[in-house]
Formats: C-alpha cells, sequence, structure tokens
C-alpha cells in the first residue's frame, strides 16, 4: 500500500463494515449488515467525513477502499480460517456466550485465540495507518478487545476509545477466559472506555481490580501512570430520522396492507430479532403457544409475526437453535392455525427500514424478551414507530434498554406465566393507559438519541487528558 493514501481525523473500527459484500446475480452487491451496531453507527458517521475500517463480511482477498453514503469504506481481510476461528470461534462461540450469561456453554480453543490476536493486529495496523495525526479512533465492540493497547502501541499519538455494544459479564464469568488478562491489557490500551450500562461498567472495574491487581477509584483506573475511564453510557437509535420515515404515507399505507393480510386481528403481534438464542424466541413461543392452548384468544383474532434475521449460521449452537424453533413455529401452527388464519409467521429474512417501519407500525403488540442483551435497538425502534402513541412493548428485564424503558411491560422471560400475564396486560390495559406508556417511552428515546449518545461518548474520550498532560502532572 502507498504512502499516499488520505488519513481521516476520525476513524471507527468494527468488525463488519456497515455494508456486506455479497455475489449476486448482476455481480458483486453490498447490502446492509446485520445487527444494532450498524444501525447506530450508521447514523452517527453521516456527514462525519470519517473512515470506517472493518470487514467485508466475506472470506479472502480484501477489497480497496471505497466510499459509501458519505463515508470511506476501509475493508479489512479476513481468510476463510480466520472466519472459522477468529469470527466464528473465538468471538462468537468462546465471548459471545461468556458475555451473555452462559445460556449456552463457552467453548475454548488455543487456536481460536491465536486467530482473535492476529486479526486485532491487522486491525491495529489498518487504523494505524488510515488515522491522520492526532486522530481521534473509535474501536467497536468484543470482536476487537486487544486493538486499543495494540494501536497505542504503534500510535502513541492518536486517542483512542472502545464502546462494547454487548454487556460485560460478572467477574465470576470472565474469569473462566483463560485469557482474561490480555483482554483487560488490550482494553486498557484506550483513554475511555464506554458500556451499555453502569452495572457492566461495574463488572469490568471489578476485573481490573480483581483479577489482575489495578487500582481503580470511582470510574477510573490506574494504568501505568495513566488514567483509563470506564462508564456506562447507553446507547440510542436515531428517533428524528426513523420517525420521519414511519410519517411517511407510503409506510402507512404498507402497514395497512400488513393487517389487512392477517385479515385485521384484533391483536397483531410482533418479533424481531437476530436468530440467536440471546433473545429468548423459545420462551416468547412457549408463551404465545400456551396463550393459544388455554383459549386466551385465537386466530384469526390474534396473530403472531416473528422475524428472525439469519445471523451466524455456521455456528454449532446457532442452528441447534433454528431447528428447534422452526419445530416450535410448526406444532403451534398445527395445533392453532385455521384454514383462513396462521398463528404465527415465520420468516427467516431480513426486511429493509421502510419494510420494518410498516411492521412496526402495524403491531399491536411488541414482544422483547431476552434473556441477555446489551441494549436492544429493536425496542427503541419500535416505540419510534409509535407515531399515535398507541401499541405496547413487552420488554424483558435483562436488556440494557429496560433501564431507560422502565414503562413498557416488563418482564421475567424465564418466568413463561409471569410473561403471560404481561401480555394479557398489555392486552387488557385501556388505550389510555397504554397511550400513557407509549408517550413517555417516546419520550425516553426522542431525548436521548444516538446523536446525543455519540455526542457524550466523544466529549467524555476528549476530557481524559492526554499521555502528557498525566506525565506532566505527575
Ligand atoms: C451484535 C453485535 C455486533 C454484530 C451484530 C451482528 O449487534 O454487537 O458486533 O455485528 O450483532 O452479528 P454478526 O456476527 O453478524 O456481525
Amino acid at each position: 500500500m502507498s504512502d499516499t493514501r488520505p488519513t481521516y481525523d476520525f476513524v471507527i473500527a468494527a468488525n463488519r463494515l456497515p455494508v456486506d459484500r455479497a455475489e449476486g446475480e448482476n455481480g458483486t452487491e453490498w447490502k446492509r449488515s446485520p445487527g444494532g451496531l450498524v444501525t447506530a453507527m450508521d447514523s452517527v458517521m453521516r456527514g462525519r467525513d470519517g473512515a470506517w475500517v472493518g470487514w467485508s463480511g466475506e472470506p479472502g482477498e480484501a477489497p480497496e477502499p471505497f466510499d459509501d453514503s458519505g463515508m470511506h469504506l476501509h475493508p479489512v481481510a479476513l481468510s476463510a480460517e480466520e472466519v472459522r476461528d477468529y469470527y466464528e470461534g473465538f468471538s462468537n462461540d468462546t465471548l459471545w456466550p461468556i458475555y451473555h450469561d452462559v445460556i449456552v456453554p463457552a467453548t475454548f480453543h488455543r487456536r481460536w485465540w491465536a486467530a482473535y490476536r492476529t486479526v486485532n493486529q491487522r486491525f491495529a495496523e489498518e487504523l494505524a495507518k488510515v488515522a491522520a495525526e492526532g486522530a481521534t479512533v473509535w474501536v467497536h465492540d468484543y470482536q476487537l478487545q486487544l486493538v486499543p493497547a495494540m494501536l497505542r502501541k504503534i500510535r502513541p499519538d492518536v486517542r483512542i476509545g472502545w464502546f462494547n455494544h454487548i454487556p460485560f459479564p460478572p467477574v465470576e464469568l470472565f474469569a473462566q477466559l483463560p485469557w482474561r488478562g490480555h483482554l483487560i491489557g488490550g482494553l486498557l490500551g484506550a483513554d475511555f472506555l464506554g458500556f451499555q450500562r453502569e452495572d457492566d461498567a461495574w463488572n469490568f472495574q471489578r476485573a481490573c481490580r480483581q483479577l489482575e491487581g489495578y487500582e481503580t477509584e470511582g470510574d477510573t483506573i490506574r494504568v501505568e501512570g495513566r488514567t483509563v475511564r470506564a462508564a456506562g453510557l447507553p446507547i440510542s437509535i436515531d428517533f428524528a430520522d426513523l420517525e420521519s420515515l414511519a410519517r411517511d404515507p407510503e409506510v402507512q399505507k404498507r402497514a395497512e396492507e400488513i393487517r389487512e393480510s392477517f385479515g385485521n386481528p384484533q391483536v397483531l403481534m410482533l418479533g424481531v430479532d437476530r436468530l440467536d438464542y440471546t433473545k429468548g424466541i423459545r420462551h416468547r413461543l412457549k408463551a404465545y403457544g400456551e396463550l393459544l392452548r388455554d383459549g386466551e384468544f385465537t386466530p384469526p383474532d390474534v396473530a403472531l409475526i416473528q422475524i428472525a434475521v439469519p445471523s451466524r449460521e455456521r455456528v454449532e449452537a446457532y442452528k441447534t437453535l433454528k431447528d428447534e424453533i422452526e419445530l416450535t413455529v410448526g406444532h403451534i401452527n398445527g395445533d392453532y392455525s385455521t384454514v383462513e388464519a396462521t398463528a404465527v409467521r415465520y420468516l427467516h429474512q431480513s426486511f429493509d427500514r421502510a419494510e420494518m417501519a410498516a411492521m412496526y407500525q402495524a403491531a399491536d403488540i411488541m414482544l422483547v424478551t431476552p434473556l441477555r442483551d446489551g441494549m436492544n435497538l429493536v425496542a427503541k425502534e419500535y416505540v419510534t414507530c409509535r407515531i399515535h402513541d398507541d401499541g405496547a412493548l413487552v420488554l424483558s428485564e435483562f436488556t440494557g434498554a429496560a433501564t431507560e424503558l422502565g414503562d413498557a411491560y416488563i418482564h421475567n422471560p424465564h418466568d413463561i406465566q409471569g410473561l403471560k400475564n404481561r401480555i394479557v396486560q398489555a392486552i387488557k390495559d385501556s388505550p389510555e393507559e397504554r397511550t400513557r406508556r407509549m408517550k413517555r417511552l417516546r419520550d425516553a428515546v426522542r431525548s436521548h438519541d444516538v446523536q446525543k449518545w455519540a455526542g457524550e461518548f466523544l466529549d467524555a474520550l476528549q476530557a481524559v487528558p492526554s499521555d502528557e498532560a498525566q506525565k506532566a502532572a505527575g
């Protein structure tokens, strides 16, 4: 690579670019990448003239840097073995289960760890090339926890932030990782570390103290004469942008069509998730199936749309989950659908933003039932699209979103009877009560949108004194 490549004052790194490369009928196509990270960071990056360093979603050589929607995208290559060992293996079969309460057991392989280190080093080197002198570099998520220290070593002039989009586990779970000290050391290369909840930041500080003997004070950690701050800063969505899409007459017409396609049921419920075991889809289907069995309601008066966006399909736990979900949907439909009406419409696909906005508008009840989730932006998207202040959000207490959205119908998804009761309550509450709750939910998202979150993160990052200032202060 020549030295004449442009450099940028603002650079972010995430495992994935905001678009995924796929070979389609018309050659190479770029599709929006799945997941909450891209939903949030896509709008933060627009208009900032920054660069985004990430993987293109396919194994093999990296495409040349290119521009998309006002962003400068810098692809990082992953070989087929690295996709298997760094991405599917260490990131999604070791770290993901540990960071999500070990809902499924974590797998430990030294080969996966070696690949994780190699790929993190590659990201750090690419960032070092793309970042201008004194740039702000913002690293994202659990796939890149070693990057902050690796980058600081090559480029001590840049300011480094890191944000964790998923939970940070209690020290008792984190301690299982044979490479825990390296992960902590990697993160402490940053100046500021952001977490979804205060509880996650505390978990991290405890891990630093108890496992590695670092000194902590308030939300700061002393690292070889430097101070690193670790704080809770809950992520959000672009409220104004999504709300204006929801107000589009075409979207509203589409919402009506969706309801009509079910014969205008009294209650249309919706679930929208990546097909992931953390999302509690099985618990949700169990509760729904039991409500049908109990005769609480019956199709065509009620229907459920379950969107399950394909995810990590080569990881064993995801394959098993897909089979279980599809079997359960089959049972429910076999037992409770009628010739005219389907009890569960299951869609193993992803949809564009306009179609999603229409579904959120069509749905009376939104079911968000994760067993553990860093934030859950689907919950925030649903309330944003409820422009008439109606509808009801049934929200698991184990999501980051529950901290801010206390006016939702909060439940523990492990308590199936409790979940059923919450769904029935959401249906039976008066329209006035649902509106009272929805107004407050919408206010919470409106007043803390993703732009505000990004501003707070970047302010906190700038506020940490530079290395020189810290050294001069002794
Ligand atoms: C979550 C993670 C992201 C990830 C996304 C999609 O939102 O926090 O880092 O990109 O899921 O998962 P995938 O493995 O397809 O990138």
